[in-house]
């Protein structure tokens, strides 16, 4: 183990050679970051084919104003930093990632009332991603009649492989999948662990149900139990 101190917006200015890491983590500092598509951008880079950024961070339901933007308690709070939902899913996309899945999220309750008061009507979720490096996954869930079968072999998970929040998966049971998925699941370290059923020649149309779209339950500034960051 070694430790590199630098910015999460500047990772290529460390000593860290490109295409060369399975996993990177994070925990609640891209909202902190100022130039967010440069870490997109620069975790992208380091990342090996199906590797994977899995990370927790903060997000807003909506474009914040300025003035809570601004505001350095709010930044210092992780709430001013955050990014609107939907505008973090596009700058993901164009940094490479083309279906980023939510693996978990809780809503944030604000207790303190002045800051409550000062986000006005802006709700925050905590929630956690995987970002695969693979390329050629596709805009949407499409269906080519394709299953995997989990093993039961990940170290710790003999009964189920949870890849996202809508794909938890039984072991031994056949599990229909989009090409995505099937993509997540064979071109990734987790090929060893699951059966595969399927390829890619024959195209049934939009995959149902298929955990690309959005996202958090609703529910915001109510409970705070649950995973995730912060
Ligand atoms: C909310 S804390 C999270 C710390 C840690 N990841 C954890 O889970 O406990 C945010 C951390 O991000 C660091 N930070 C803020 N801006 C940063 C940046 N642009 N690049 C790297 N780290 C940053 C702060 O110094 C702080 O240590």
């Amino acid at each position: 183990m070694r430790f590199l101190h630098g910015y999460i917006e500047q990772l290529e200015a460390l000593d860290l050679e490109p295409a060369s890491f399975d996993v990177i983590v994070s925990n609640c500092v891209i909202n902190l970051s100022p130039d967010k598509p440069a870490v997109l951008h620069g975790v992208r880079r380091l990342l090996k084919p199906g590797g994977e950024f899995y990370f927790s961070d903060v997000y807003a339901d909506r474009r914040l104003a300025d003035t809570v933007r601004s505001d350095p308690v709010l930044y210092g709070e992780c709430l001013g930093g955050a990014l609107y939902w939907n505008d973090f899913l596009r700058l993901a996309r164009e940094a490479g990632f083309a279906d980023p899945r939510l693996v978990e999220d809780r809503p944030l309750a604000i207790h303190d009332p002045a800051l409550a008061e000062r986000v006005g009507n802006a709700r925050f979720h905590s929630a956690t991603f995987r970002l695969f490096r693979i390329e050629g996954l596709e805009s949407a869930c499409e269906d080519y009649g394709q299953a995997v079968i989990y093993r039961g072999t990940v170290p710790h998970h003999p009964h189920r492989f949870v890849l996202d929040k809508h794909h938890d998966i039984a072991t031994g049971k056949v599990f229909p999948v989009c090409g995505n998925t099937w993509r997540m699941l064979h071109d990734t370290r987790f090929a060893p662990h699951f059966q595969f059923m399927g390829d890619f020649s024959r195209h049934y149309g939009l995959f149902e149900g298929c955990g690309s779209r959005m996202p958090f339950d609703a529910g915001a500034g109510g409970a705070t139990t649950g995973a995730a960051c912060c």
